[in-house]
């Protein structure tokens, strides 16, 4: 049974990723896959305050933990200002380095209000994940005019992004389950 963690990746309150993040946990369980969703509403901000890096805090420490543990990560990403939330970043930044992302497993998701689906904050992930050697899903999503564009219950009105969407869940249980298989793959952090 692999562990699957879903970032949804703002702490915006009632926020759409959450939202995303809530319906493919969904589908992931028709599939008979189990996620637990991270919440960054909950990152415990307060503890960080004054940059707090390289000090004990058990707060933070556990919270980040849950993504340490996971076999792969789905990372729900919205688009602020032409890029990703500065909360994903702060998690980023808290998580254990280097071993934590090495050779994580990661699918990526973007939602935005734009025609683009945060694309372009998808790529700036990209390139952090990358420098920190995790294997990056190539079957990303990008959920644009999400607004519209997204149902809670039916998923993505555009049946070209639902049908992508859908082949990221199918694929990528199957893409942490075969780089398990072969252990140079994996972490040994
Ligand atoms: C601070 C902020 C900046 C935003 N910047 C962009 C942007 O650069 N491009 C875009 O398409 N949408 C932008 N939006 C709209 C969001 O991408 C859109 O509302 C998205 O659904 C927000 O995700 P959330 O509900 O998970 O916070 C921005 C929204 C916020 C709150």
């Amino acid at each position: 049974m692999i562990n699957l963690k879903i970032i949804s990746g703002t702490d915006r309150p009632n926020s759409n990723s959450l939202r995303v993040s809530e319906y493919v946990q969904e589908k992931y369980r028709q599939e008979g896959v189990a996620t637990d969703i991270i919440d960054l509403q909950d990152f415990p901000i307060e503890q960080v305050a004054g940059g707090k890096y390289g000090e004990e805090l058990p707060e933070i420490d556990d919270f980040v933990e849950q993504a340490v543990v996971a076999d792969g990560l789905v990372v729900v990403c919205p688009e602020y200002n032409g890029g990703y939330p500065g909360i994903l970043k702060l998690f980023i930044d808290y998580l254990p380095f280097p071993n934590s992302l090495d050779k994580k497993p990661i699918a990526l998701i973007g939602e935005a209000n734009g025609a683009f689906g945060a694309m372009r904050a998808v790529e700036q992930l990209q390139q952090v994940f990358g420098y920190r050697n995790a294997h990056i899903f190539p079957e990303r999503v990008f959920i644009s005019r999400v607004n519209e564009n997204f149902d809670d219950e039916e998923g993505i009105r555009d049946e070209f992004q639902q049908q992508l969407l859908e082949a990221q869940i199918n694929g990528f249980p199957g893409f942490v389950r075969s780089l398990q298989e072969d252990k140079s793959l994996v972490s040994d952090g």
